[in-house]
C-alpha cells in the first residue's frame, strides 16, 4: 500500500457524529477503510462492523494519549471544532476565544502530538486538519474562531515541516460554509457536507497537500 491508499486502512475521526464527520465516516467506508475509529464526547451505536467508537474529548490530553496508546492508525482526520460566532467587542469575546482556541487549537495540538510519533516510528501516515477559509480571511462575526483556525493552520504547516522527510502527509481542508450544526444560523448558500467529506477522500488519494472547497471552486 502506498502512503495515500484509504484501502484497508485504519483511519480515526475526530468530531465523527458532527454533520462533516459523519460524512467523512461514510465516505471513508465507501473508499474501503478497513477500519473507522470514530470519536466524540458523545458517540453514538455504530451503524457497521467496521466502525469502532471512542469516547475522546480532544481537549483533555492524558485520554488522547490512551487513545493514540489503544490503537495504531494509519490516517488521522482532526475534524473536531467549535464555532462561537463572537466578535471582537462581544461580551463574552474572551471567554468564547478561550472555547475555540481550546477545542480548535489546543485540541488539535494534543491530537497531533500524541498520533504523530507513532507513525514516525512506522514511517509513514496521513494527518487531515479540517480548518476552514476562515483561517485565510476573517469572516464577519467570527473573528475568534477564525483566530483559532488561523493558529492551526500555522500548527499545520509546523507540522508539515517536522514531518516532511519521515513520510507523514499533512493536509490542510479548508472547507467554506457547509450546512451543519455549526452554520445552522446562517442563511447563506452552503457546501454539503458530503461534498466536504469527497475533496477530502480526493485530497488523500491525490497527495493535495492544501485544499480550498467552496462553492465556487
Ligand atoms: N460547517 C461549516 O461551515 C464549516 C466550514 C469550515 C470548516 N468547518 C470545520 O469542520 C469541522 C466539522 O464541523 P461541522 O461543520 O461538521 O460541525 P458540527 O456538526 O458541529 O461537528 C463538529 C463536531 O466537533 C465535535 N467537538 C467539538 N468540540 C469537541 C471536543 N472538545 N472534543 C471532541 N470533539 C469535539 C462535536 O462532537 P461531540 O459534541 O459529539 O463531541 C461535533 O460533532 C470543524 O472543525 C469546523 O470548524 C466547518
Amino acid at each position: 500500500m502506498g502512503n495515500r491508499d484509504i484501502e484497508g486502512r485504519t483511519v480515526l475521526v475526530t468530531g465523527a457524529f458532527g454533520g462533516i464527520g459523519q460524512a467523512l465516516v461514510h465516505a471513508l467506508l465507501e473508499a474501503g477503510a478497513r477500519e473507522i475509529i470514530a470519536a466524540s464526547r458523545q458517540p453514538q451505536p455504530p451503524n457497521d462492523h467496521r466502525i469502532v467508537t471512542a469516547t475522546l474529548d480532544v481537549r483533555d490530553q492524558a485520554s488522547v494519549a490512551a487513545l493514540a496508546e489503544a490503537h495504531a492508525v494509519d490516517i488521522l482526520i482532526n475534524n473536531s471544532g467549535v464555532n462561537t460566532n463572537t466578535g471582537p467587542l462581544a461580551g463574552s469575546a474572551a471567554d468564547h476565544a478561550r472555547e475555540e482556541m481550546d477545542a480548535n487549537y489546543f485540541g488539535l495540538l494534543n491530537m497531533c502530538w500524541a498520533f504523530a510519533p507513532p507513525m514516525v516510528a512506522r514511517g509513514n501516515g496521513v494527518i487531515v486538519n479540517m480548518l476552514s477559509t476562515g483561517a485565510l480571511k476573517v469572516l464577519p462575526r467570527m473573528t475568534s474562531y477564525c483566530a483559532s483556525k488561523a493558529a492551526a493552520w500555522s500548527l499545520t504547516q509546523g507540522l508539515r515541516a517536522e514531518l516532511e522527510d519521515k513520510g507523514i502527509d499533512v493536509i490542510a481542508m479548508f472547507p467554506g460554509a457547509t450546512d451543519t450544526r455549526l452554520t445552522a444560523h446562517l442563511r447563506i448558500p452552503k457546501l454539503s457536507p458530503k461534498t466536504v467529506a469527497d475533496a477530502t477522500i480526493t485530497a488523500i488519494r491525490d497527495g493535495v497537500l492544501e485544499q480550498r472547497v467552496t462553492l465556487t471552486s
